[in-house]
């Protein structure tokens, strides 16, 4: 296949394998995940949600390659990335698109997008652009915002050109932090409109970390649900709603029945976390 092409392919199972995370055992000893174990299939959109400190940051930057893990091992298909005794790094095959986005300010919209394949010299400028050029037309980013800088662009744009950018190297998963945590629920909810739509297009598999209900029950093919930390999981939702999807799924019943589900159990959590963040305040 073709490196570049952003088909649809069978790549991008993650194993996660009796997962545990201490951060600095010798000092303050915070047990972030406890034994966590979880399988996202090639082409699966999952979504993890948990209360606030469980875990799921963690979780991703271990998968990402930014964090070490303590014990278990973590698979991008047949390859180990993750185990206690490997020193992890961030590879072309998993791209993370964090919260506060991470365009530089000063190159244009055109300049961000071809500076992956460029710095990692895989293309010569004319052969990047011309790739760029190809993937904003089918993930719908008009060409008229090749010229613009960053600062220029609603918050919106920001997060499209983050995730085309994301998906230029054509990795085989891509993991989004909270991405659109800071949007006004308007954009949001176009921008859910819109990862959805990249994600029938190019069938990536999706490893997407929220706090929203709403929002992991409307992208997602299973939700996973978080303890309160040390993160372990607690429940799997199977989020059985046809795609594709748009807005309207957001008023039927069989998607509030989902919902309401996915509130009980992490209304536990939360209760929890709660009580907890009180304990430690006394
Ligand atoms: N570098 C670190 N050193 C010590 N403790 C840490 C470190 N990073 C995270 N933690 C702790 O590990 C736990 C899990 O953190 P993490 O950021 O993974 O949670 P989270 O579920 O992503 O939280 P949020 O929903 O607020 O983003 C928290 O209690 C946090 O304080
Ligand atoms: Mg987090």
């Amino acid at each position: 296949m073709d490196n570049n092409s952003l088909e649809q392919n069978n790549e991008g199972r993650i194993t996660i394998d009796h997962v545990s995370k201490v951060y600095d055992p010798e000092g303050a000893n915070v047990r972030a995940l406890n034994n966590c174990c979880a399988e996202v299939e090639p082409g699966e959109f999952l979504v993890l949600i948990g209360p606030s400190g469980c875990g799921k940051t963690t979780l991703l930057n271990a998968i990402a390659g930014f964090e070490n893990i303590t014990e278990g091992s973590i698979y991008l298909d047949e390859k180990i990335i993750a185990s206690p005794d490997m020193n992890q790094s961030p590879g072309a095959d998993r791209i993370v698109v964090f919260q506060n986005g991470a365009l530089f300010p000063w190159k244009t919209v055109l300049e961000n997008l071809i500076y992956g394949p460029m710095v990692q010299g895989k293309m010569f400028r004319d052969e990047a652009v011309a790739e760029v050029r190809r993937i904003m037309d089918k993930l719908g980013l008009s060409r008229s915002t090749e010229d613009l800088y960053p600062d220029s662009l609603s918050s919106g744009m920001k997060r499209q050109v983050e995730i085309i950018r994301a998906l230029i190297n054509n990795p085989k998963v891509l993991l989004l932090d909270e991405p659109f945590r800071a949007l006004d629920s308007m954009t949001k909810s176009l921008m859910h409109e819109y990862l959805l739509e990249v994600y029938e297009i190019t069938g990536k598999t999706i490893f997407f970390v929220t706090h929203d209900l709403e929002e992991a029950v409307f992208l997602a093919d299973r939700v996973i649900i978080m303890t309160t930390r040390p993160g372990l999981i607690k429940a799997i939702i199977d989020v059985d709603i046809p795609r594709p999807r748009d807005f309207h799924v957001l008023a039927t019943v069989q998607f509030m029945e989902f919902k309401d589900r996915a509130v009980k159990a992490v209304r536990e959590e939360a209760l929890k976390a709660f009580e907890a963040g009180d304990r430690e305040l006394a």
